[in-house]
């Protein structure tokens, strides 16, 4: 059994809050808001955030800290202990640990373009390009025309593998105390920039309140719009990292005398504030500034890595090369330290399972980590432009993060029971819980989850839909052009390739599972039971 623990509770808030606080908060978060008519997401988005992902996080804190009483760091036997040991919730949590490597393969490759994103920025590569040509070499990076990304891809990977190999207090406690507060200044000095934006200066056409009036003026229209409460549940999930596994993971390194109330709402709440301020402040304001509102709606259907990666190094070029090199590094730097401290948290909950189960060292189960990251990160890598980084992002980083939050919320409030919930979760807290929560918890959380994973089965957009390809059948559909129709079907061959993939990786965690479950009964297994 692996015996760890935090180093300070400074350093544990931080890479809780690290985990929390990654890309989503700054490319992620901003095109959900603008794709969701702006005023009209942040409704939906606050009452989840308060409904369901307070809530999960009080769960999933306490159930990590009750799951490592018993010595185990990971969902499967966490949620075997919850469960007072019966026997199919520790398959259950197998999504804990495929949701944390999928998302890491095409997680770290995303991270690698913020470090070379960096480096291009500091070394003048947009210089005196137009906005056509600053987009291009997007393009080029991600179908690979040079080696530049490959090469930034294993650095970054090294990087992880590395920092993960030192430890929690040696490690990821060191990276989220170096990481939080330069991601927290290159922040400010952005958002400054970004609300600040006068209209014509610099080549701006509206000034920076334009964007931020767009997202924060409430339009109470479209919350009826069912569409638009599940991209804010997505996004909660997504930002906090909830029902993916790693707090629980993070948790289970806590001493039995810890807190986690207070702690839980720290990182919670830091999240929130770096999300909706200064996630707000920069992508939107800026890129509106000097696009206008109608002309960034149109580029984020794809999502916030267009503006991200296409516009923003353009726009800063109109502030001089001085000021643009360095908000290239800010902007870029921030994301790769959002990054970094959130892919770390992805590892430890695979590697926990091995350290667990199979008695390895840590150093070679984070080389183990470092090595399956880059096998399944492969594809999204060499077939980027073939929907497969998408695709592991649906699966992995969207319906897994619902499926699992489901059911370890029935777990805990009703099998568990939610006095016994409600103990632990206030148990040596910091804080008084408001007990409204022990309601909320048991009712109106595992409702919202069971609404949300129901209305996100059926319509154009749902769960069914994408099974059977009908948005990639729609395309074929309208095409004329032979190589176009070509290329679509080629894309449909490796989204199913690619699901195929996930459920193989699925399939086979949950065989070790099985194996580890037999080893622990051939073994007579008992825990040790901390009470530090
Ligand atoms: N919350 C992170 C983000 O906002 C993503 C993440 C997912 C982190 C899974 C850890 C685990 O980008």
């Amino acid at each position: 059994m692996s015996k760890e623990n935090w180093g300070s509770r400074v350093g544990l808030v931080l890479a809780m809050a690290g985990n929390a606080v990654g890309l989503g908060n700054f490319l992620r978060f901003p095109a959900q808001a603008i794709q969701n008519g702006g005023g009209a997401f942040i409704i939906p988005y606050l009452t989840c955030f308060l409904l369901m992902g307070l809530p999960l996080l009080f769960v999933e804190w306490s159930m990590g800290r009750y799951g490592g009483k018993y010595g185990d760091h990971s969902t499967p036997f966490i949620l075997h202990n919850v469960s007072g040991g019966r026997s199919l919730w520790k398959y259950v949590g197998v999504f804990g640990i495929f949701t944390n490597l999928a998302v890491a393969a095409y997680y770290c490759y995303l991270e690698s373009w913020t470090l070379a994103y960096v480096w291009r920025s500091v070394s003048g590569a947009f210089a005196g390009y137009d906005s056509a040509a600053v987009s291009q070499m997007f393009t080029d990076y991600v179908s690979l025309g040079t080696s530049e990304p490959i090469v930034f891809w294993i650095i970054c990977l090294l990087l992880n593998t590395w920092i993960l190999s030192r430890g929690l207090a040696g490690g990821v406690e060191v990276a989220a105390k170096v990481g939080m507060p330069l991601l927290i200044l290159f922040g400010i000095f952005l958002a400054i920039r970004g609300i600040t934006l006068k209209e014509g200066v610099d080549g701006a056409i509206y000034p920076g309140t334009e964007g931020l009036n767009f997202l924060w003026t409430p339009r109470f229209d479209s919350i009826w719009d069912f569409k638009v409460w599940l991209a804010a549940a997505g996004q909660v999930f997504f930002t906090l990292s909830v029902g993916m596994g790693s707090i629980q993971c993070y948790a289970s390194y806590l001493r039995q005398r810890d807190d986690v109330a207070l702690n839980a709402m720290s990182a919670g709440w830091m999240n929130e504030f770096v999300e909706v301020v200064l996630g707000a402040a920069i992508l939107i304001p800026i890129s509106v500034g000097y696009l206008g509102v109608e002309r960034v709606i149109e580029m984020t259907q794809t999502g916030g890595l267009g503006l991200g990666f296409r516009t923003l190094p353009y726009l800063f070029q109109q502030w001089g090369p001085i000021l643009a090199a360095l908000a290239g590094m800010a902007w870029f730097g921030l994301l790769f330290f959002a990054g970094i401290t959130s892919s770390l948290a992805m590892g430890t909950p695979v590697m926990g399972f091995l350290r667990d189960e199979f008695g390895w060292k840590r150093e070679h189960a984070a080389w183990v980590f470092g090595g399956l990251t880059l096998l399944l990160g492969a594809p999204t890598v060499f077939f980027f432009q073939y929907g497969v980084f998408d695709e592991y992002d649906y699966w992995a980083g969207s319906v897994s993060l619902v499926v699992f939050a489901m059911l370890e919320v029935i777990l805990f409030a009703w099998v568990f029971g939610m006095d016994n919930a409600w103990a632990e979760i206030t148990r040596n807290a910091d804080i008084r819980v408001p007990i409204i929560y022990k309601y909320i918890i048991k009712y109106i959380t595992p409702v919202i989850l069971i609404v949300v994973f129901l209305g996100s089965l059926s319509g154009d957009t749902g769960i069914l839909a994408k099974i059977a390809n009908k948005d990639i059948y729609a395309e074929i559909a309208k095409a004329t052009d032979p190589t176009k129709i070509a290329e679509l079907e080629k894309k449909r061959l490796f989204v199913n390739a690619s699901r195929w993939l996930l459920v193989a990786v699925f399939a086979l965690i949950a065989y070790m599972v099985w194996l580890a479950d037999r080893k622990r009964k051939r073994e007579g297994y008992i825990p040790v039971i901390r009470n530090d």
